[in-house]
């Protein structure tokens, strides 16, 4: 039996202190096998997006602990966190987050830069992989602001994926397209988990792709309230 690529186990999240405190996640222990493809939904305000950040490193939990791989995330330096996360976990936002002045090769390449021992060559190659992947080849010279939302959610995703790391998580990927454009952005995560056998942990407040994911977990105030 495979062991867990994601445990959260006792998570807290609070923001700010005293009256003011918002308790964001309350309690959350969730196993996540190799391979899953989990989607999260909830209302708005309910700490699906705070739970996505605690998963992947880029916010740490008042309380409790994350483990990516086996590896404690709470626990690495914030001089190693990066590039742990480099190795690990590739993120979608929902503001596709692209750099203006970089071409769609550029905002994915540059994912490579800090890579030292990773040749030009080799470079060029898995950019253009993976850009064939999301069907964005043709548009490769393109600025940001010369492409459609669906273009640039398709950029995002070929930045996040170019590393080929194991866990992708997105949090509403499709939350600013229109709900054609949406549905080809899901089949195409849908594919990577399924060929690829990548991890995938989606935030959508749209019901019907969760008929994507193999397993659902809906929260409420901050907890989890059903996982099936
Ligand atoms: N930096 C912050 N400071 C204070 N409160 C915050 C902060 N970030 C989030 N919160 C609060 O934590 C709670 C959970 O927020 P979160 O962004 O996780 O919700 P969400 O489920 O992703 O909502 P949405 O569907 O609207 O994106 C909310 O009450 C929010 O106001
Ligand atoms: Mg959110």
């Amino acid at each position: 039996m495979a062991n867990p690529i994601i445990q959260v186990q006792g998570v807290h999240k609070e923001y700010g202190r005293g009256k003011k405190t918002v308790h964001a996640l309350k309690n959350i222990n969730i196993e996540i096998m190799p391979g899953e493809f989990v989607a999260v939904v909830g209302p708005s305000g309910c700490g699906k997006s705070t739970l996505l950040h605690v998963m992947a490193g880029l916010e740490q939990p008042t309380d409790g602990r994350v483990l990516l791989d086996g590896v404690d995330v709470t626990l690495i330096s914030e001089r190693d966190l990066p590039k742990v996360r480099a190795q690990k976990i590739g993120f979608v936002f929902q503001a596709f987050l692209l750099i203006e002045d970089l071409t769609a090769y550029e905002n994915v390449e540059a994912v490579l830069w800090p890579i030292k021992d990773l040749s030009k060559a080799k470079q060029e190659d898995m950019t253009l992989d993976v850009l064939r992947e999301v069907d964005m080849l043709e548009r490769r010279d393109h600025f940001p602001r010369q492409m459609s939302g669906g273009e640039q959610q398709r950029v995002a995703i070929a930045r996040a994926l170019v590393n080929n790391p194991p866990i992708l998580f997105c949090d509403e990927p499709t939350g600013n397209l229109d709900s054609k454009t949406g549905e080809s952005i899901l089949k195409i995560i849908s594919r990577l988990n399924k060929e690829k056998g990548m991890t995938v942990v989606l935030v959508t407040h749209n019901e019907e792709l969760t008929k994507y994911a193999k397993r659902v977990l809906r929260m409420k105030d901050g907890a989890i309230i059903s996982d099936r």
